[in-house]
């Protein structure tokens, strides 16, 4: 048995070694990706797979740093056009001359290129801290966005604290000091303490920050890039935060999952049933067939046609479609009046009700 368990072992050795000798790390499987994924598909499967593999969410796991390192390289690499290209043709090795891949880099970068939403759980802070102001910026989103899903890349000029040379004065803070004059004679004196401290400026830096729009999101909905925010020369800087808005939109209305659309049919096609197909936030089209009667304000339901549910994107909600009847314009003849009321053989019918009680 313990033999077996060896060799087993042993074999997987030699698989990593071969793996190893046909130049690196395979990108795409660390990605779950195939080697045609598109670039979002990349970003996608990346941002999904770095909140599970976050080591600070496998804190019992040894290898969750080495598992996160890999995945911030094939993420570096593969949404790299150039870098992907050079991967392709020549495996990781390729890529050592000129590219150094950066693997502390990644790591270190990683909260401030993506916006994560990790579940309620904001930064840990400490009260001593001085912490320069948070930035809540609106990020304006289409309804073809929250339905199919995006990746928005927002530059960002942002001032960063950078050592310079000399010293300043820093954590100042009132001290009172005691000073004893004379037997029962004190003299209390407030005093301004600092210490000292590496000097620092603020230096421009360009930024580069990228937010997935996820399929259902909500309005409202904030992405934190921790860090990002306002500096403090004392102490660390403030969280930039992004808050969805989602814009209306002339065809469909939201609420919750289930989007709202109304149709204008003809008297006609109200008698007489018809057909037509709604283009839908991602081009697909809702087919919509009826050969009964449409009365006015009729709703059709279609199950599924909704947005995708934030929680669980497998789960859309419906598409209600209203309808209304657009009547003839022109005045019929006698002769019309009458093959209409032949045609159509209802009797008067002219109740009276109070129609705001639903009677
Ligand atoms: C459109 O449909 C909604 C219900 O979905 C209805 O309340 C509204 O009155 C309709 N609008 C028009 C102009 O018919």
């Amino acid at each position: 048995m313990r033999f077996h368990r060896v060799s087993v072992s042993l074999c997987l050795l030699f698989v990593y070694l071969a793996d190893m000798a046909m130049g690196g790390r395979d990108f795409y499987k660390i990605l779950g990706v195939s080697p045609g994924a598109t670039v979002k598909e990349i970003k996608k499967a990346y941002r999904k797979l770095a909140l599970q593999l976050h080591p600070d969410r496998n804190p019992d796991d040894p290898q969750a740093q080495d598992k996160f390192q890999d995945l911030g390289a094939a993420y570096e690499v593969l949404s790299d056009e150039e870098k992907r290209k050079q991967y392709d043709a020549y495996g990781e090795e390729g890529l050592k001359d000129g590219h150094q891949s950066s693997h502390g880099d990644v790591f270190s970068h990683f909260f401030g290129d993506f916006g994560f939403m990790f579940g309620g759980n904001p930064r840990q802070q400490d009260r001593n801290i001085p912490r320069g102001s948070d930035i809540v910026i609106d990020l304006e989103v289409t309804l073809e966005e929250v339905y199919s899903g995006n990746f928005v890349e927002v530059e960002r000029n942002k001032p960063v604290a950078r050592q310079a040379p000399g010293k300043r004065k820093c954590n100042c803070r009132q001290e009172m000091r005691t000073t004893q004059l004379g037997p029962g004679r004190f003299q209390m004196t407030q005093e301004v303490v600092c210490d000292e401290c590496p000097n620092v400026k603020l230096i421009n830096e360009q930024r580069t920050l990228e937010v997935e729009i996820e399929p259902g999101v909500r309005d409202g909905m904030e992405y934190p890039f921790i860090g990002e925010g306002e500096p403090h020369i004392d102490g660390e800087p403030g969280d930039l935060r992004f808050k969805i808005k989602v814009l209306k939109h002339p065809i469909f209305e939201r609420r919750g999952d289930d989007l709202y659309t109304n149709v204008t049919i003809s008297l006609v096609e109200a008698l007489t049933g018809f057909e037509m197909h709604i283009t839908h936030l991602d081009g697909h089209k809702v087919h919509i067939m009826r050969d009964k009667i449409t009365k006015p304000g009729a709703k059709l339901w279609k199950k599924g046609e909704g947005l995708p549910n934030f929680d669980n994107n497998n789960i859309k909600g419906s598409l209600i479609i209203t309808f209304d009847v657009d009547f003839p314009k022109e005045q019929l003849t006698e002769e019309e009046k009458k093959d209409i009321k032949q045609l159509l053989k209802q009797g008067s019918v002219q109740k009276v009700y109070n129609g705001l009680q639903g009677y």
